[in-house]
């Protein structure tokens, strides 16, 4: 039998089949899953995991606000099982919207570490990602650039480049901050930083590290994979020259934020759902999600030398659940700052 069963495309989604050796109106057991993970490489671990359980894993993909509408429109019509989405004020604002369920699993408590799950058991987190900055040597002294807050030093003004306030990385960076130094500091820093902007503000990560490399600014904050991607030429040959002409800078400690994955709240294949779940949270699936896309797993560090090259990390205190409960703050902050 094929590998790839079916293949269906709507103006919103794709949604794949995967696995394997199941007679067409066979009762086999399947498990749906909304993904706003958009990586090709996540593929092989479904498959993975079907090969193994012989359930099969129906993909359907969307951006991450998209699946939380469209889950919410859907309510009780929803075919979603398992709910895959990156960033932590997503996956916390999923849960407050009521479309997960409380998941009982002593496998998922013991792989995914504290801080990096909720305490409702209704979501955990899979992989994680570093808020890195970075910069042009040729336009900024990288040396006197450490951590997020140096960006609102008077010395780059015009030079800092940032992504639009919509993007929840840099929404739950500044819940990040919030709680690591309190409203008042989190204000002073983004009225600093918002002053040393240019450039309006950037639609995504990539084209962030494009401009530091063109000269366009000197710095940006970004999430450390984009650049692992551009440098490893996954996005071709001159992204991979623009990222060479960039350096890295590794906050330390770092906000670190996920992807993670939750229970729908009206999954019909429930035991399947947290199946691969489990999988998923578990080191090698983890490991299988994270090591091609750039990220790191739960609880290891990306061994591959372009990652290994920015630098270690260690991430701060902050918990996911804080980033959450602090992402509308964190909003108006930067809508008071003037950060578009
Ligand atoms: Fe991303």
């Amino acid at each position: 039998m094929q590998n790839l069963k079916k293949l269906f495309y709507s103006a919103l989604t794709c949604t794949f089949l995967l696995n394997l050796n199941i007679p067409a109106n066979s009762t086999q057991k399947e498990v749906k899953v909304y993904s706003g993970r958009h990586y090709n490489t996540d593929r092989s671990v479904y498959k993975q995991f079907a090969d193994e359980t012989g359930i099969k894993v129906r993909l359907i993909e969307a951006a991450g606000i998209s699946l939380i509408e469209r889950l919410k429109r859907e309510g009780k019509n929803s075919q979603a099982d398992l709910i895959l989405l990156v960033d932590a004020a997503r996956i916390t604002n999923a849960a407050k919207a009521g479309l997960l369920q409380r998941i009982e699993s002593n496998s998922l408590e013991n792989d995914v570490p504290t801080g990096l799950k909720d305490k409702n058991k209704e979501w955990y987190a899979l992989t994680r990602r570093v808020r890195v900055m970075v910069a042009n040597p040729k336009v900024v002294d990288v040396s006197k650039i450490r951590d997020y807050t140096d960006l609102a030093d008077p010395s780059l003004k015009g030079k800092v480049c940032l992504r639009n306030r919509k993007s929840p990385y840099n929404q739950s960076l500044v819940a990040n901050q919030i709680v690591n130094k309190g409203e008042s500091l989190t204000k002073s820093w983004l009225s600093g930083m918002i002053s040393n902007v240019s450039q309006p503000f950037f639609p995504g990560d990539i084209s962030i590290i494009r401009a530091v490399s063109k000269k366009k600014c000197g710095v940006g904050i970004v999430n450390h994979y984009y650049v692992a991607r551009m440098l490893a030429g996954v996005n071709g040959r001159r992204d991979a020259l623009y990222a060479k002409r960039t350096s890295v800078i590794t906050p330390n400690p770092a906000h670190v934020n996920i992807s993670a994955g939750g229970l729908a709240k009206y999954a019909t294949n429930k035991n399947e759902a947290i199946k691969l779940l489990e999988y998923l949270a578990s080191p090698e699936g983890s490991k299988g999600l994270a090591a091609p896309t750039f990220e790191h797993p739960l609880k290891e560090v990306n061994q591959n030398p372009i990652v290994k090259d920015f630098g270690e990390f260690i991430p701060d205190k902050v918990t996911v659940e804080d980033l959450g409960l602090n992402n509308s703050l964190a909003i108006k902050l930067m809508k008071d700052s003037g950060w578009d």
